[in-house]
């Protein structure tokens, strides 16, 4: 195993900085990279960050990290969070550890976001910090 932490973002995460502040937050998702690379260099992890608006890239990355030897992976499915049984099914398949993080709380948003088929086989679920659960889920890994 590597000490590498693959960082999947999904869908209109690109567009964080001007996306919903007031939902999201300023940061935008390269203020987040370093910020997450920052703390991982402190705890000795590496981080691989990446994002795309299709749901199959995010399957592959997810393939590809257990094959690549991750540590684990954080991963915000964004939209697809309520939406991805293709998700799901990834997440089982791999033996990587995956954390589900989000900017908001999902929970206290409209209906249709309380349910995550990602925290279904999550291993743990960090949310409603804004930029920190990004953090705060990478501190968990050094947990691990
Ligand atoms: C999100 C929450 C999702 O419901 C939403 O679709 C997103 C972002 C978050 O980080 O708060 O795109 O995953």
């Amino acid at each position: 195993m590597t000490n590498t932490v693959y960082v999947l973002n999904g869908p209109n995460l690109n567009l964080l900085g001007m996306r919903e502040p007031e939902i999201y937050g300023a940061d935008t998702l390269d203020d987040i990279a370093a910020m997450l690379e920052d703390r991982a260099r402190e705890l000795g992890l590496e981080i691989e960050m990446r994002q795309s608006n299709h749901e199959g890239h995010l399957v592959d990355w997810l393939h590809e990290a257990q094959a690549e030897g991750a540590k684990a992976v954080l991963l915000n499915a964004a939209a697809y969070t309520h939406t991805s049984i293709a998700l799901l099914d990834a997440i089982k398949a791999i033996r990587t550890p995956v954390i589900e993080v989000h900017l908001s709380d999902p929970s206290t948003r409209e209906p249709f976001r309380h349910h995550s088929y990602v925290g279904l086989a999550a291993a743990k679920t960090v949310q409603g910090l804004g930029a920190r659960s990004y953090l705060v889920a990478l501190e968990a890994v050094a947990e691990l």
